[in-house]
């Protein structure tokens, strides 16, 4: 198993209360799949995704990622994880505005054990074109290729993705997610990605659905599908 997260638990100590988030989690990916989890707003969805990409920690339960134990590993090991295998794309780009599209993939590059080339996780992306541009001067679909390429630029094993599509409009989102299942196939790459919208959960290999943090349902499915036969 790739992913093996095994009775997770995490509380918040809000003032005088302690609210427990996630309530006994336990999930399994394969190497390779794609896994969604769905949810609405505050069942603890980001808060398991910062926890398996090694952001955050938890308070009891154990976490295995290619067959590394994380809730074992000190602080610098723990980063070490991150860097190397984790791959992160957020709703809001999160992109360095007052550098080029190629020198936001290079922060990341530059600091990877073995990245990928820029022009080919360009090339990969659709935007060889825009080397040059700066973010402002892109549409929101193609941030969200660049911040696609920047999380796989240093060739992640795991690509954690938070509701990647909740910035953008329809036709654009089935292409992100379209470009997610591209890269899943051509790079092997586990995804691992949170959306409120269930029709998404069709692309994946396994949904779970989270309820104030607890999962519960587990659905697998024989075949994933295409983004674009997606509809919703
Ligand atoms: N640092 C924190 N301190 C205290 N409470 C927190 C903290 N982070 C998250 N929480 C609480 O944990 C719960 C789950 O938060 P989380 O961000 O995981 O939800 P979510 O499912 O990702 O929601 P959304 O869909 O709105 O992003 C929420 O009630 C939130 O208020
Ligand atoms: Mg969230």
């Amino acid at each position: 198993m790739f992913i093996t997260v095994e009775n997770l638990k995490k509380s918040y100590n809000t003032g005088k209360n302690k609210s427990e988030v996630l309530k006994g989690i336990s999930i399994t990916l394969e190497k390779g799949q794609t896994g969604v989890i769905l949810g609405p707003s505050g069942s603890g969805k980001s808060t398991l995704m910062n926890i398996i990409g090694g952001v955050d920690r938890a308070d009891s339960g154990s976490i295995y990622v290619d067959g590394l134990e994380l809730t074992v590993l000190d602080d610098d090991k723990l980063t070490d994880y991150r860097r190397d295998s984790v791959g992160f794309i957020f709703q809001f780009y999160n992109l360095v505005p007052n550098l080029t599209i190629t020198e936001n993939i290079e922060v990341v590059s530059n600091i990877s054990k073995a990245p990928l080339n820029i022009d080919t996780v360009l090339r990969a992306v659709g935007l060889e074109g825009k080397k040059r541009s700066f973010p402002r001067e892109l549409s929101g679909g193609e941030q969200q290729r660049v911040a696609i390429a920047r999380a796989i630029v240093k060739n992640p094993k795991l690509l954690l993705c938070d509701e990647p599509t909740g910035a953008l409009d329809y036709e654009t989102s089935r292409g992100v997610l379209s470009l997610l299942q591209k890269v899943n196939r051509d790079f092997g790459t586990s995804i691992l990605m949170i959306t409120h919208n269930t029709a998404i959960g069709n692309m994946a290999n396994v949904v779970y659905k989270l309820r104030s943090g607890e999962i519960v349902e587990t659905i697998r499915h024989e075949e994933a599908f295409p983004a674009e036969r997606i509809e919703w």
